[in-house]
């Protein structure tokens, strides 16, 4: 706890009183981001029933938590960019107009947060007082929130220390949505899902967030902060907030390299962040590490290339599908001081979800409460369950992830779940046709956010959810970003996610993304070969490095052909498309004038 009378920010105290005579809480309290704060806060939520400790000598340091059914994933319907003019939001987000918006909220805010505790948490999006990190305060009432704010973000009283008595925050106001009017308000997960409002004020670089306690809903520094709010900042002063994965690769002859990577939610950026390359790979002098699994805030470095950070202190990861198997780094980061939520519960207080292991157990707690077994035809994790792990724990944590500069990318991979058409991976021809094929990007949608799963859909970026201002704009703004460096890094388009006539994925993926990195990191150091095509440079069969893998020619070349008609088409909406910047538009031309030849 931090004493308030310590805080120096005049903004931060007013802004902080403000708020507390709007939602009436109980008692204010400052988060400090210590173990014994977090320690109370849990055996507070125990003692309500809404937290449960795992096996601490199977889970040291993990809680368990269930939302309500109603509250477990991330409400594009109900997100909004409250820019002043609908036309800076774009024909991709809602909008709605500031004041309006305002109006609405201050409604709903009035006493909202009666009966309970109101908590105010400083934290640093990257390393406390680097120069590309940046400082937010979130107020909530929800302790959930807090104990994995302090997992997912920095949180410190340094961070005042940073701010100073004038220093710029942003502000963060979170509530779950449910005053305590009566016991019966005083549930194990509060929510108010027929009121909720996730929003996003640009100009006033401000977030208000009411009615959701789960992941990108609640947790503000994530999504809406490091990706929504950071997006306008990037176009304003000259840098990038991207939804991508970052990854540091050595190669046989000990160079280092960086590469980034664009999928939508749920496409396996963490699985590829965290990388094992195959044994015969290694052998020759690979390894791959990790510098985050989310979010990249990418600046031009003073030599002229880009330079890299995570914002985040920790992974929020989809729990299903991850296995020893598939990501033996993510399950090892989640072994310790993890909070888990809507997964399975084992009977010896364990978690286990789909996927985690070949068999599942005989007897579990579903992530709905209710008794379990391998009959019962429903899923016992929620396809979106996921664990909130320290960054720390994750056993491939490259050198330089703290590093306040960040580190130079070589490469930019982008790509979704494309099970028709698109082959396993291609090479943009220049930066400019690069953010084409990121502006055509599409993905099956997955449990990541509310919606019919599996559809196709157009996904700019990995970005759709997350542009804090005009796609168009944005996109305009990643063309430009690529003008006059040093060292400019090409595109890579992959898909993990190609399935045969029966309907199974083509590809192993996994481990073996790791060959398809291989040559991109070679290519990237121009030692690798490859085919020019129509739509772009692809490799060959002997351009990969098959050692210790058994895959066909023949299957290879099935995976690798393209669909003309599926690799031209125009996935974005009629007005997004009549925006984009004019370069875009004759990439356009130039790929579908290549493709008739
Ligand atoms: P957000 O955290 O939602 O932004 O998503 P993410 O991109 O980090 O998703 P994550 O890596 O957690 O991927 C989730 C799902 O993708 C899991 O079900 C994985 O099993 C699956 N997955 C990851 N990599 C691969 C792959 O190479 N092939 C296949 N078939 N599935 C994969
Ligand atoms: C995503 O949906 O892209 C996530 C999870 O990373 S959440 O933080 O809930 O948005
Ligand atoms: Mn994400």
């Amino acid at each position: 706890m931090i004493d308030p009378k310590t805080v120096k920010n005049k903004a931060l105290v007013e802004w902080v009183d403000k708020v507390a005579k709007l939602t009436t809480p109980t008692n204010v309290v400052w988060c400090d981001g210590s173990q014994e704060e977090a320690n109370e806060l849990y055996e507070a939520m125990i003692a309500k029933k809404a937290c449960i400790k795992l096996n601490q000598q199977k889970r040291p340091g993990c809680y368990y938590f269930r939302s309500d059914p109603r509250d477990v994933a991330r409400v594009e319907s109900r997100t909004f960019i409250c820019s002043k003019t609908q036309q800076e939001a774009g024909p991709t987000n809602n909008w709605m107009d500031p004041k309006e918006m305002k109006e609405k909220l201050m409604g709903l805010f009035k006493g909202c947060m009666k009966g309970r505790t109101m908590y105010v948490i400083p934290f640093s999006m990257g390393p406390i007082g680097g120069p590309i990190s940046q400082i937010g305060v979130e107020i909530t009432d929800s302790p959930y929130v807090v104990v994995s704010m302090r997992i997912m973000a920095r949180v410190s009283p340094k961070v005042l220390d940073v701010l100073g008595e004038n220093g710029k925050f942003i502000p963060c106001l979170h509530s779950v949505g449910k005053p305590i009017n009566s016991p019966e308000d005083d549930v194990a997960w509060p929510c108010n899902p027929e009121n909720t409002y996730i929003t996003h004020f640009p100009e006033t670089r401000e977030i208000i967030s009411f009615g959701s306690g789960y992941g990108g809903n609640a947790l503000l520094g994530k999504k809406c902060f490091s990706l929504r709010i950071a997006s306008v900042m990037g176009r304003d002063e000259g840098w990038m907030a991207e939804h991508m994965l970052i990854l540091g690769v050595r190669d046989p002859k000990g160079r280092k390299s960086y590469v980034t990577g664009a999928f939508p939610s749920a496409c396996g950026k963490t699985n590829f962040a965290m990388l094992i390359a195959p044994k015969e790979l290694q052998d020759k002098g690979w390894k791959i590490t990790c510098v985050g699994d989310d979010i990249a805030w990418i600046k031009p470095g003073p030599d002229g290339r880009l330079y890299a950070i995570n914002p985040e202190n920790g992974f929020f990861g989809v729990a299903p599908g991850t296995s020893m198997k598939t990501n033996p780094n993510a399950m090892l980061s989640c072994s310790k001081n993890t909070i888990f939520t809507n997964v399975a519960l084992t009977d010896d207080g364990d978690v286990w979800w789909e996927g985690m292991t070949k068999e599942p157990p005989a007897h579990l707690i579903d992530w709905h409460g209710n008794d379990w077994t391998p009959e019962s035809g429903t899923p016992a994790a929620h396809p979106n369950s996921r664990f909130a792990a320290p960054i720390v724990n994750c056993p491939c944590l490259d050198e330089n992830a703290e590093k306040l500069e960040g580190v130079p990318i070589s490469a930019i991979v982008i790509g979704g779940r494309r099970p028709k058409g698109i082959p396993l991976v291609y090479e943009s021809f220049n930066w400019t046709h690069g953010v084409y094929l990121g502006a055509m990007m599409g993905s099956e949608r997955t449990a990541a956010a509310e919606g019919k799963q599996g559809e196709l859909r157009s996904d700019p970026m990995a970005m759709l959810p997350f542009a804090g201002y005009n796609m168009a704009h944005y996109l305009g703004h990643l063309v430009k970003m690529g003008k006059g460096l040093s060292q400019t890094p090409r595109f890579y388009h992959v898909n993990w996610f190609r399935r045969d006539a029966e309907g199974n994925f083509m590809w192993p993926g996994f481990g073996a993304n790791a060959r398809v990195l291989a040559w991109i990191v070679n290519r990237q150091n121009g030692e690798a070969k490859a085919k020019e095509t129509a739509i772009g440079f692809v490799p060959e069969y002997d351009d990969l490095d098959w050692d210790g893998m058994d895959y066909s020619k023949d299957t290879f070349n099935e995976l690798m052909s393209y669909d003309a008609e599926t690799v031209s088409a125009q996935p974005l909406k009629e007005e997004l498309y009549e925006q984009l910047p004019h370069a875009l538009k004759i990439e356009r031309e130039a790929l579908l004038e290549r493709l008739s030849k």
